[in-house]
């Protein structure tokens, strides 16, 4: 197996503590090990642990992308309770209980990277040490056992994020985190004293994470279901005329927003979809898996997805059984419209999230059902080819249209503006006139008050990712920063209320006929702010900012101090060695977790104001008093002893200690104490329990204790509050993000002189004055300018055939165009002068050759595809982009199938065309074809007759014969010679026929001879085609 070594890299120095620190973990937990009683650990697994009877993998490319899962023997539907899974048990002697259980844990997750949590400490064993302790560059070292020696590697708790990012986003892993779960008395003493119970609490792959700090803030993150009846499949593949393409159900969620939705499609759109999703991970059924039509999971194969196959819930479940999941309180999810399919995309989705999640019930937001006929579609080779979210070259973000126009200040905002362009179902660019234009009201209304812009912006910038941080609280995640955080949004929220509402109201004095001001009010509307507020205020009165500052001041060190103390016992082993560490390091150490330390300790971990409950109150009172019980005794303890120095302490291992310092004279007075038993004596310290100490330290820190469970239960019912809030805070949530993305485009209007296009339900096009996003920015960075280009496509020139030189622009104006229509109806304004666009329904472009080997597809091959895939699907309202059709083959071929996809786009599809092509006979082909009109762009040699030339980037009627090739290939840097020979025989070849053979010597060439002039130049083909 290999590993992206790249994602290893440069990591050398935390890695090199990561080994110090494995190192130490063992030194720590040799003790811990020792105390854990013999005993095996099926008390450890849960009943759900389910997806575990074995499992296969299968590796593509280095990285595995595909598991396997079988569940078969599972039950449908909800789990039952308190089934225990038998484990096997093995006769001799027995590992230690936390390795058997991590070994019981191996077997029943077979298909999981198993990490438990011992102490401070996340710990591989067995072959999975062998296999991934390398991977992650954790040193793998060897523990002796009564059972035989085992392999394990680990790593400090507070690293989880950085591993699991390597195992789930790079390697496609699936993950079970093992927790410790301290037990009650009860429980520790039936197991013979084992203080943890261990069990996975969570199965992490990559279409299940929550709130893991390597999530792409800017996207979603989506695991999608695909439902697909394998028999019609089959059949399908018998009769592959007859039949209709299949029917598809789809259910796709995100889990760290609540987003949920199901589809209908069919199989032969499926491809488009999933690249609008861009699912993180796949389901498919495991049936599927071993199809002879192979044509579905090569689909969701393409573009390296990574598929899981399991067995689909495909009992007839209602909605019924989705409400637990789902967030609607009462609303119940309008299932009787979905397909069967879609509801067994939606039953499997949500039972395999359920497994993931052991148990932890996802709040999700009611399942939307898509319709492709409410968005623009956009199918993957045109958002690949249009460089939406991604170069075509080297996929990267930077240079995509996306980068290009986003100017979003939240990340939900940037994953709302994503999602719009295309990214999802859910919003991309709409096919509703109403829609849109609400949509560039709000843009009109940023730009005409740019003071109500700013502030927004300034107050958005403001606002936390409450969507995720909601999301963290429903599945009893959320921190004390989650909560302020989520605190904060509200009350920017409220404010940015108050900000538009005293800005409609001053709009309506300066004008009442403006008919967008309803569409702003709904939108206001829309915010619910009673509940939110009365949390965000109960959050701020509860919560001590300070205090909680110096709480993760105290994390910090600690932290840090562990990763020390690591380090000090590299390459030392065992207990011993821990002699050479500070105390305090040393006990922290024992104490397992970083943090947590004692209540005993002089510093408190709390984070709570005092005075957050009434209980909470008291008990500072009570603990104000004990603290000055403690105050007088010390005091009165110095003056009975004579000791000015005494002090009274609490250390880990002797507990309440009276401690003084001083000379010979303190120490006598403390002998004379016939009462007292010294503990530790050194020449100028001594250490003696006084038992009323004793008894006022036990409780103090009783009380402290009292106080920690205080300040726990008032958390939990804070989280409790916040997912009552949730579904206002949601749709909050929502309106911000609609605002940042109007926000955006009119920051880029300004910045870029934009304008609002105008849609309107007719035909016709009209861009006056159009520019290309990304070349423009392009050609600004090198000084140069951009040359805007108009279209004007009407019944007369609804095909555009457009010709010229290499270089000279084509390629840019076509995909300019399609862009300004993408970015039109997602509601944002456009690079032009003026817009005028007939709604297009879909968008394709088909530009520039790649080969796909690895999928077995020549250039051709692929243009081929993408071709078809354009005259099934073009209707008279789609907008298509054709770029040099026909280039991957012989220039016969070339002509023949370009002129034939004309021919079909011009009878059958009846599509907006722009068709660009060095095909000058294809020109000459259509000629006086009415509703085909010819522009093309052009080289202007210099006057000078010095050989100068430059491009000429405006589009003119009319058609240009010629491609200037060799001037580009003389720009490339071709040798001199070859482009003089390359001009002769263009000479000769543009002089047949009937010309003699050039006077070549080079036998190959001879075979361009064959160039064929044969081709008609009589438009009656086209005609002819109409009877045909
Ligand atoms: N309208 C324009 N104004 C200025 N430069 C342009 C324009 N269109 C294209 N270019 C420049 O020409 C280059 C090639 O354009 P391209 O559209 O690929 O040409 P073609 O498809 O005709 O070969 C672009 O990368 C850009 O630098
Ligand atoms: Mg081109």
């Amino acid at each position: 197996m290999r590993i992206s070594q790249r994602c290893l890299s440069g990591r050398t120095s935390y890695i090199k503590r990561c080994n110090a620190t494995l190192v130490a973990t063992r030194a720590i937990h040799r003790k811990r090990d020792l105390a854990f009683a013999r005993s095996s650990c099926s008390h450890t697994l849960h009943q759900d642990a389910i997806f575990c009877k074995s499992g296969s993998t299968t590796w593509i490319r280095g990285a595995k992308t595909k598991t396997s899962v079988k569940i078969t023997p599972l039950h449908q539907g909800a789990l039952p309770q308190g089934t225990p899974v038998a484990v096997e048990r093995e006769d001799g002697p027995a590992y230690p209980a936390v390795i058997q259980g991590a070994r019981n844990n191996m077997k029943k997750f077979a298909h999981c990277v198993v990490l438990t949590r011992v102490g401070g400490f996340y710990e591989l064993y067995f072959e999975q040490a062998e296999e991934y302790g390398p991977l992650l560059n954790l040193k793998v070292g060897k523990k002796s056992t009564n059972a035989g020696i085992v392999p394990m590697s680990g790593f400090p708790f507070f690293q989880l994020d950085r591993f699991l990012k390597i195992l789930v986003q790079d390697l496609n892993k699936h993950v079970a985190i093992v927790e410790e779960f301290e037990k009650d008395a009860e429980a520790k003493a039936k197991s013979g004293g084992l203080q943890y119970d261990r069990r996975v609490s969570r199965i992490i792959t990559p279409g299940t994470l929550i709130d893991e700090n390597f999530m792409d803030p800017f996207e979603n993150n989506y695991l999608l279901s695909i439902q697909c009846d394998p028999e019609i499949l089959e059949q399908r593949n018998v009769d592959a005329e007859n039949s209709k393409t299949p029917e598809v159900g789809l259910a796709w969620l995100d889990l760290s927003s609540g987003d949920f939705f199901t589809q209908r499609t069919n199989l032969d759109a499926l491809g488009t979809v999933l690249a609008r999703i861009a699912p993180r991970e796949i389901l498919l059924d495991q049936a599927l898996q071993d199809l002879q039509d192979k044509r579905l999971t090569a689909l969701c194969r393409d573009d390296r997805h990574i598929i899981t196959y399991i067995t689909s819930v495909l009992s007839d479940l209602a909605s019924d059984n989705w409400l637990s999941m789902i967030e609607a309180q009462g609303e119940r999810p309008a299932v009787s419209n979905f397909s069967a399919l879609e509801i067994a995309a939606g039953n499997t989705i949500l039972h395999y999230v359920n497994t993931q999640l052991q148990g932890t019930k996802p709040r999700l937001q009611a399942p939307l059902q898509r319709r492709e006929d409410e968005f623009m579609a956009l199918d993957k080779n045109t958002i690949r080819a249009l460089e939406i979210r991604e170069t075509l070259r080297d996929g990267t973000f930077q240079g995509s249209l996306l980068h290009a126009v986003r100017r979003t200040v939240t990340k939900s905002g940037s994953r709302l503006l994503g999602q719009r362009l295309c990214l999802s179902q859910a919003v991309s660019p709409s096919m509703s006139l109403d829609e849109i234009n609400s949509r560039l009201d709000l843009v009109a209304e940023f730009l005409e008050n740019p003071d109500l812009h700013h502030n927004l912006l300034v107050l958005l910038r403001d606002t936390f990712d409450s969507l995720r941080l909601v999301q963290k609280f429903s599945f009893g995640r959320g921190d004390a920063d989650d909560l302020l955080g989520l605190s904060r949004t509200i009350q920017v929220t409220d404010k940015i209320s108050d900000t538009l509402w005293t800005h409609q109201a001053s709009g309506e004095q300066i004008s009442t006929a403006k008919p967008r001001w309803l569409k702003f009010e709904s939108l206001l509307h829309r915010l619910s702010l009673d509940g939110p507020m009365d949390l965000s205020l109960r959050i701020l009165n509860t919560i001590d900012e300070e205090k909680l500052m110096e709480q993760h001041r105290i994390e910090d060190s600690e932290a840090a101090e562990m990763v020390e103390l690591a380090e000090d016992v590299l390459n030392q082993e065992g207990e011993q060695h821990l002699k050479g560490v500070p105390k305090s390091v040393r006990a922290q150490a024992h104490n397992g977790n970083g943090i947590g330390k004692s209540v005993d300790a002089e510093s408190n971990n709390w984070i709570m104001q005092r005075n957050a409950s009434a209980m909470l109150s008291r008990l500072h009172r009570k603990l104000d008093a004990l603290k000055e019980e403690k105050d007088s005794l010390e005091s009165r303890l110095r003056i009975e002893l004579g000791a000015a120095s005494l002090t009274l302490r609490w250390t880990p291992k002797l507990g309440h200690i009276c401690h003084v310092k001083g000379g010979v004279k303190e120490r006598a007075s403390v002998a004379a104490l016939r009462s007292v038993r010294i503990l530790q004596s050194s020449k100028s310290t001594q250490s003696f329990h006084v038992p009323e100490w004793t008894q006022l330290g036990n409780r103090t820190e009783e009380a402290k204790h009292r106080i920690q469970a205080e300040e726990s239960r008032i958390f939990a019912t804070l989280r409790a509050e916040v997912v009552r809030n949730l579904i206002e805070i949601r749709r909050n949530a929502a309106v911000l993000d609609e605002l940042d993305v109007a926000c955006s485009s009119a920051t880029l209007a300004r910045e870029q002189r934009l304008v609002r296009p105008i849609l309107n339900a007719g035909m016709n096009v009209n861009i006056v004055g159009g520019r290309h996003h990304t070349v423009e920015a392009g050609l600004m960075k090198q000084g140069r300018n951009f040359t805007s280009n108009d279209l004007s496509m009407t019944d007369a020139e609804r095909i555009h055939l457009i010709t010229g030189p290499n270089m000279g622009g084509k390629s840019t104006f076509l995909r300019q165009n399609a862009l300004i229509c993408i970015l039109a109806q997602t509601g944002s304004y456009v690079p032009a002068e003026y817009a005028e666009i007939g709604l297009v329904d879909k968008i394709f472009s088909r530009v520039g050759s790649a080969d796909n080997l690895y999928a077995d597809q020549s250039t051709f091959m692929v243009e081929m595809l993408e071709t078809a895939e354009i005259l099934r699907s073009a209707t008279p309202r789609s907008f298509v982009v054709m770029d040099e059709v026909g280039r991957g083959t012989t220039p016969e071929d070339g002509v023949a199938v370009g002129f034939a996809a004309l021919h079909h786009l011009y009878h059958v599809n009846k599509s907006r065309v722009l068709f660009a092509t060095h095909f000058h006979t294809l020109t000459d082909m259509v000629q006086g074809v009415e509703g085909i009109a010819c522009y093309c762009t052009d080289v202007a040699e210099s006057r000078e007759g010095d050989g100068s030339w430059t491009f000429v980037h405006r589009l003119r009627r009319g058609v240009n014969r010629e491609s200037h090739a060799l001037k580009v290939a003389g720009l490339a840097g071709l040798p001199k010679e070859a482009v003089e020979v390359a001009a002769k025989v263009l000479r000769t070849l543009q002089n047949m026929p009937p010309l003699p053979p050039p006077n070549l010597p080079d036998p190959p060439l001879m075979a361009l001879r064959t160039r064929s002039h044969r081709l008609t130049s009589d438009s009656s083909l086209l005609s002819a085609g109409e009877s045909a």
